[in-house]
């Protein structure tokens, strides 16, 4: 055990770090540090498991990973599609369930069915692109907004977004409406390629006990 190196998480900041915390939890593994709210230290260490945490922005988890600088991480799969980093997408962590769609105005479901060289918002301009260009041949305009992506549309920034859907709410407040669904997504645990094939055991193990507590 002592010789073991230790295996770095890099954990999505917010609810899904939270959610996958409990996960660890449930599975027996635990980071008391982490548990101080108070505490600003960025890295945390479980000395027993030889594992360490640490919280970074959702867009910049699968770098870390890639890169090496962790092992593993949980992110969730609009940030995975977005960055396509390479790495492995090892397990579907069941929560964080959402839709990535195309929303807009009633009216502008015409121009979707015609193909008309519409303007698209979206803080996934990647996701976006592949989708209207590959996927449905049709040249579109993109343009990156970083929030607040439904605000597109109210003031002709743009005929759609491509955004997130959960409950509906924001688009129902808003006049707006899925107008066409890209793919479901939840919450993702990634993997190194690297890493996965010189911690193969451990990270196997760890998969695993996930997945049997998931089920
Ligand atoms: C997300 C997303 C939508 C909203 C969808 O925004 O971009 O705006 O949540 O959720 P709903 O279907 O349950 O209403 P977020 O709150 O992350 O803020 P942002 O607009 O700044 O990205």
């Amino acid at each position: 055990m002592s010789d073991e190196r230790y295996l770095t998480f890099a954990l999505g900041k917010g609810r899904l770090a939270s959610k996958t915390l409990e996960l660890l939890e449930q599975i027996g593994i635990t980071c008391e540090e982490m548990k101080d709210k108070s505490s600003r230290k960025l890295i945390f260490v479980n000395e027993e498991l030889k594992l360490r945490f640490f919280l970074a922005k959702g867009p910049d988890v699968p770098t870390y990973v890639e890169y090496g600088a962790a092992d593993i991480g949980v992110v969730g799969r609009d940030t995975i599609l977005e960055e396509n980093r390479n790495v492995y997408e090892v397990l579907d962590l069941g929560f964080g369930k959402c839709r990535m769609c195309v929303c807009g105005p009633r009216k502008a479901e015409e121009l979707l069915q015609h193909h008309e060289r519409i303007r698209v918002a979206s803080k996934y301009p990647n996701i976006a692109r592949e989708y209207f260009y590959n996927k449905k041949h049709q040249t579109v305009d993109i343009i990156k907004l970083n929030g607040s992506v439904e605000l597109g549309p109210l003031v002709q920034l743009s005929d759609v977004i491509v955004d997130i859907v959960e409950t509906g709410g924001t688009l129902k407040e808003n006049g707006l409406e899925v107008l066409e669904e890209i793919c479901p997504l939840s919450a993702r645990m990634i993997v190194n390629p690297v890493s996965m094939q010189m911690e193969t055991e451990r990270i196997k193990e760890l998969i695993y006990k996930m997945r049997e507590q998931l089920s």
